[in-house]
């Protein structure tokens, strides 16, 4: 099954070819993140102007890439929810009228769900991966700039959700940190990359959410003890050098990523038939979390996963068409999929 996937929920654009929900033919991204390095984010109706502007040169591209014409299609898949509604508006508005012109049937995707089949994508350059197949049950962190979900998944259509963020994404933690460090626009990447030189033991941060036992994550608190740990070494005129940045880096990355470990551990202790963990979402990237999971896998003797490449850790269309390709599969039905394009969360 050859499944073009579309995803515009952000300020990323991309178009993908994925076969039987796996094999990447091809998954171009176009991402309008650069316009917003000074600005501390992305300015929604900016986004969907740039979306507008790439989306079919994007879709055209990825077509050319995968070698096939839209002939050769079997559907259509495109995140619907959740974003910026001006951003997801081009996306699906452009997806139903290619299925209509093209006649292909259109599979509508929830965001996190892309994220969560991510883990199946295998890039065309390394197909001997594909004998590498994740088994359910899987309990997958999903951490981005827009939410931060732990799920216990039985199939690609049995997920529950255990916890969830109760203010700031982790991705959004990383994002805010970066800004009152003066590190650009997306933070993530930037603060990971200054932490590499830091002691991350040197600033202790509080631990979010210390006497709450439920699954759900909190991290605007980290996010305002770094702006007072800022202003009280500017007030005792302390002067920060290079050195010191990393380290307040270092461990404010500890933090963010002491408190995702912290549910996970619960989480595997709570349902001990789950065979693997997956990581995904825009944080997947994070090195620092990698290893940690991967050390929490060994200790629990469960299989531990991130997406094959960095570029399906953030947005991207391949993520979205192994989704609707699994989706598709599992529909009990034969009735077009019917949805409404929404900015708001929920699965
Ligand atoms: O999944 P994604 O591309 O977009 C959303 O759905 O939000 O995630 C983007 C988020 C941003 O907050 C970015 O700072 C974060 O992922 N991110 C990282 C890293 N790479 C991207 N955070 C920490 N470490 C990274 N290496
Ligand atoms: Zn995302």
């Amino acid at each position: 099954m050859i499944v073009l996937g579309l995803e515009t929920s952000c300020d990323a654009t991309s178009a993908a070819v994925v076969e039987d929900g796996r094999l990447v033919r091809s998954c171009i991204i176009a991402s309008s993140s650069n316009d917003f390095t000074g600005s501390g984010g992305v300015i929604p109706e900016q986004a969907a102007r740039e979306q507008l502007k790439s989306i079919l040169p994007v879709i055209k591209r990825s077509l050319e890439a995968a070698g096939i014409s839209h002939h050769d299609l079997d559907a259509i898949a495109v995140t619907h929810a959740p974003g910026l509604l001006g951003s997801l508006l081009i996306g699906t508005t452009t997806a139903r009228t290619l299925a209509l012109t093209w006649n292909k049937p259109l599979i509508p995707v929830h965001h996190t769900l892309g994220h969560l089949s991510s883990t199946w994508l295998i890039d065309n350059q390394k197909p001997e991966t594909r004998n590498q197949k994740p088994d359910f049950p899987i309990l997958a962190l999903s951490v981005s700039g827009g939410h931060s979900d732990l799920w216990l998944r039985r199939s690609h259509t049995d997920n529950k959700l255990l916890g969830s963020t109760i203010d700031d994404a982790a991705g959004e933690a990383f994002d805010k940190g970066a800004v009152l460090l003066g590190l650009p626009y997306p933070g993530g990447p930037a603060l990971a990359a200054l932490a590499e030189k830091g002691d991350e033991t040197r600033y202790p941060f509080p631990k979010m959410l210390a006497h709450d036992t439920s699954l759900n994550f909190s991290f605007s608190g980290l996010k305002t003890s770094l702006k007072y740990l800022l202003r009280d070494l500017a007030a005792a005129d302390t002067t920060i050098n290079d050195e010191d940045r990393a380290s307040i880096a270092a461990s404010y990355q500890l933090a963010i990523c002491n408190h995702l470990i912290r549910r996970l551990k619960q989480a595997i202790e709570m349902h001990s038939d789950v065979r693997e963990i997956h990581l995904v979402g825009g944080v997947s990237a994070n090195l620092r979390l990698r290893s940690m999971t991967e050390a929490l896998g060994k200790e629990h003797g469960v299989i531990v996963r991130w997406p094959s490449t960095i570029r399906y850790c953030t947005d991207n269309g391949a993520m979205i068409a192994a989704a609707g390709t699994f989706l598709f599969q599992e529909q009990q039905s034969n009735e077009p999929m019917r949805f409404v394009t929404s900015a708001a969360k929920g699965l």
